[in-house]
């Protein structure tokens, strides 16, 4: 990647990965989106489509914008053509260690040498993805939050090998996305903002383990005490309680602190398959 960003290729067409095609297109840059499901794609475009619409219905978008920017977002499913002539490659699939050292693998094969590879993960610290490509110098965490049309940071993470150019290239390509990056020197678990997260989340899940408040009440606490737009509960089943809980999961197993153990309700919601918004209920019923 010399220059500013020009092709940036995106890899996983889920929750994250469609809108950050997205929210790049609105802002000139040219997308490829891969998935290796076809299903996926579609669901990508449809959905960025309406959220683009809505935009233009309330008259913060002009319609030539919407289907400029829809347009500027191009699908596959094969990962060379994707990644070929990117600049910037942002992957965001399962947080499975496994599935994104094989991705970064073929990406080393097939993106442009002086290509920048990223990783979306929440969790996974991007030296132990970066040790699968001959490029660690060029790898770098580019951590977006959910919904990422709406969400305005970015957290940047420099691995143990990222060069100084690489860290200002994901800087530079997140500015040129309209997104408001922070650099994080050290490649700690959870990072800055689920850092915090957590241990506000944790505390409101100890309250209910230990029967002290409901789960309304204590989002009802939390909403109009210190004034988040929402409670833990209600922000658990927007994002997806399986997301919440194999970050847990993950901070857990890999430091063994008490603090980290997931909650044996939350725990139970998974098992279950209740995993909020997405799957019709969580800790709420929604209606579809
Ligand atoms: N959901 C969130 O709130 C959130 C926020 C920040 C970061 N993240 C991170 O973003 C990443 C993706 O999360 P998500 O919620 O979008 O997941 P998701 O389950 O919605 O989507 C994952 C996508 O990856 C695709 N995929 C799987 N294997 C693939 C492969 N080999 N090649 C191409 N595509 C493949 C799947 O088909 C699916 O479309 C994870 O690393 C997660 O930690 C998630």
């Amino acid at each position: 990647m010399t220059g500013p960003l020009r092709r940036l290729a995106v890899v996983g067409a889920g929750s994250m990965g469609a809108q950050i095609a997205q929210q790049a297109a609105l802002h000139g840059i040219d997308v490829r989106l891969q998935d290796t499901s076809e299903e996926q794609l579609r669901k990508a475009v449809e959905s960025n489509r309406g959220h683009l619409l809505r935009r233009v219905e309330k008259g913060r978008l002009t319609a030539e914008a919407a289907e400029a920017a829809i347009g500027r977002v191009r699908t596959t499913t094969d990962l060379a053509e994707a990644v070929g002539d990117a600049d910037l490659v942002i992957e965001a699939v399962f947080e499975d260690l496994g599935v994104k050292r094989s991705i970064f693998g073929e990406l080393d094969r097939l993106a442009p040498r002086d290509a920048v590879l990223a990783s979306n993960s929440s969790t996974m610290a991007i030296s132990k993805i970066a040790d699968a490509t001959d490029r660690r110098d060029r790898c770098v965490s580019m951590h977006f939050f959910y919904p990422v049309l709406v969400m305005d940071l970015v957290e940047v993470v420099r691995g143990r090998e990222t060069s100084d150019q690489t860290v200002e290239k994901a800087l530079a390509a997140a500015r040129a996305m309209d997104r408001t990056p922070v650099l994080i020197n050290k490649e700690i678990d959870g990072f800055i903002v689920n850092r915090i997260l957590h241990a506000a989340t944790q505390e409101a899940y100890r309250l209910l383990d230990a029967g002290v408040a409901g789960f309304e009440d204590i989002d009802i606490a939390v909403e109009k005490g210190l004034n988040w737009p929402l409670g833990p509960f209600r922000l658990g089943d927007f994002s997806g309680l399986d997301v919440t809980y194999k970050a847990r999961r993950h901070m857990f197993d890999s430091t063994g602190d008490e603090r980290y153990r997931p909650s044996p309700q939350l725990e139970a919601k998974v098992k279950a398959g209740k995993l909020g918004r997405k799957t019709g209920e969580g800790w709420y019923k929604y209606s579809q």
